[in-house]
């Protein structure tokens, strides 16, 4: 075990914060990290915005569906695949293409991760605001992004006042496939279900105790976010 596996490991959300500050010297370290994580073709298409603005914050939390540590973690940063940093370096640049949005996805999520992992390490901790996509057009606006800079999530940052249990993922042998695709193990999800009723009712003090099948089921038997295609075509992403 090294101090990394172990800081991946406890990993959970964090949505209840103190009232202390993050240092400026261990923000910056939180953000080189991001910075060093792994760029496709090195083509480094991402931007972070840090929410300093009470104001910002306090509509950032209501457009993110209404989600008060938006407003009360110590850091908010919102990342964002920025391909209008090329578009201004190459005159002639082709833009707009399925592939990019994947890469934009891809590299945003590497270096965000990479921001978290390393708050954790230093005893913060934090959690993703995908929220911000039920207003990515008014988040747009208020960030003042440019065309072909997408913000894909928030990310809220500080020193935890709660201390959840870390919650149960897919068995490996369900996520990991040796040399070929596998078929669903049914026996396998059934077990992982009820670890997961398990641990909902645990920390809900029986409130909810929902399986993750059903929890899947919630999810996706309707359209989530039907407005993105849209949005992506107008902020120049996914359009051929
Ligand atoms: C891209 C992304 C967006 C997320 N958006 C939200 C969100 O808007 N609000 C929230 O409370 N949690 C959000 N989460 C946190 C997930 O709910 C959480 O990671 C998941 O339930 C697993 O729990 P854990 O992180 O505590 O292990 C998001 C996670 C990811 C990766």
């Amino acid at each position: 075990m090294t101090s990394t596996i172990d800081t991946l490991l406890s990993h959970r959300s964090i949505r209840r914060f103190s009232t202390q500050s993050i240092s400026s010297d261990d923000l910056n370290t939180i953000l080189q990290c991001g910075r060093a994580a792994s760029s496709s073709s090195f083509i480094q298409c991402v931007s972070v915005i840090r929410i300093t603005c009470s104001e910002k914050r306090a509509t950032l939390a209501h457009l993110a569906g209404d989600q008060p540590y938006v407003a009360t973690c110590a850091e908010f940063l919102v990342f964002c695949a920025d391909f209008h940093r090329h578009d201004q370096i190459v005159d002639d640049a082709q833009l707009g293409f399925a592939e990019q949005t994947l890469i934009g996805a891809v590299d945003t999520a590497l270096v965000a991760q990479n921001c978290l992992v390393a708050a954790e390490s230093m005893g913060l901790g934090g959690v993703y605001i995908g929220g911000l996509r039920n207003n990515p057009q008014p988040v747009s606006d208020l960030l003042a992004l440019p065309q072909h800079v997408l913000p894909l999530f928030g990310l809220c940052l500080g020193y935890p006042a709660q201390s959840p249990e870390v919650k149960p993922r897919l068995p490996l042998s369900l996520m990991v496939h040796t040399d070929s695709y596998q078929p669903l193990d049914r026996a396998v999800l059934a077990d992982y279900d009820q670890q997961v009723s398990a641990y909902y009712a645990q920390r809900t003090k029986g409130k909810m105790s929902a399986t993750w099948s059903a929890q899947i089921k919630e999810k996706l038997t309707k359209e989530s976010r039907p407005f993105m295609q849209d949005f992506l075509n107008k902020k120049g992403f996914s359009q051929r």
